[in-house]
């Protein structure tokens, strides 16, 4: 288990100039939450496919991330598009200290489940948002999902765990979850937009995201 990271980080060094996977739920997601005051951080930028489009509609994007790759395709898309706002910090979120605090919003798309150490992510993001109001949109992946089985077997290592110790997790960090949105029984490319809303079908979605606020 002690070399999982650097299959991650291989993975993600292959797909720095390929992965494109904005999607404009997540983008809208982003914006209900924040203004143009607004300080956010990206947990596991990437290539930069939320922090640039969200970019002109806050006040600044801080993204971290431990795959270099990725984070030199991000400086290539910004300077490519003039962008000022992003600032790009190359670290892992389980062993280093984040370079900001007191952030207004932390979001984090399409990466938590590559992290063993979930519970220690849930109370850093908590300590680096600003106090009572601060929000956090966390995606995760589920246990019983057909990805979980597929990743499993043949894929990337990913710690997809119960949805409901993560929720755990939240609130013992000190949390209030706002909403629970389940997304994707099929993979991303044919139900894109569409929340599950069916109570038996959600427990079996691919991704759930978390909207969260620190009391
Ligand atoms: C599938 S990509 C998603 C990128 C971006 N969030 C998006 O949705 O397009 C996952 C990213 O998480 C990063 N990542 C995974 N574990 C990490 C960790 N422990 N610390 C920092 N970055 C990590 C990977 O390097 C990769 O760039």
């Amino acid at each position: 288990m002690a070399n999982y990271k650097d299959e991650v980080i291989k993975h993600h060094d292959k797909y720095a100039k390929s992965y494109n996977r904005c999607s404009e739920w997540r983008i809208n997601l982003l914006k209900k939450y924040s203004t143009k005051n607004s300080v956010l951080l990206d947990i596991g930028c990437g290539n930069g496919n939320f922090a640039i489009p969200i970019s002109p509609f806050v006040k600044k994007v801080y993204g971290i991330d431990f795959c270099k790759e990725m984070l030199k395709e991000l400086d290539i898309r910004k300077s490519a598009k003039n962008i000022d706002n992003i600032e790009t910090h190359f670290l892992d979120i389980t062993t280093n200290k984040m370079p900001v605090k007191n952030v207004d919003m932390v979001y984090s798309f399409s990466t938590l489940y590559y992290i063993s150490e979930i519970e220690t992510a849930i109370k850093q993001i908590y300590d680096i948002l600003k106090p009572k109001g601060g929000t956090a949109i966390l995606e995760f992946g589920n246990k019983y999902s057909i990805e979980n089985y597929w990743s499993k077997r043949y894929g990337v290592p990913q710690f997809n765990i119960n949805i409901n110790y993560i929720k755990e997790y939240m609130v013992n960090a000190g949390f209030q979850v706002v909403d629970m949105l389940h997304f994707q029984l099929i993979p991303e490319f044919f139900d894109k937009d569409v929340p599950v809303n069916n109570n038996v079908l959600k427990h079996f979605a691919f991704r759930v995201v978390f909207v969260v606020k620190k009391l």
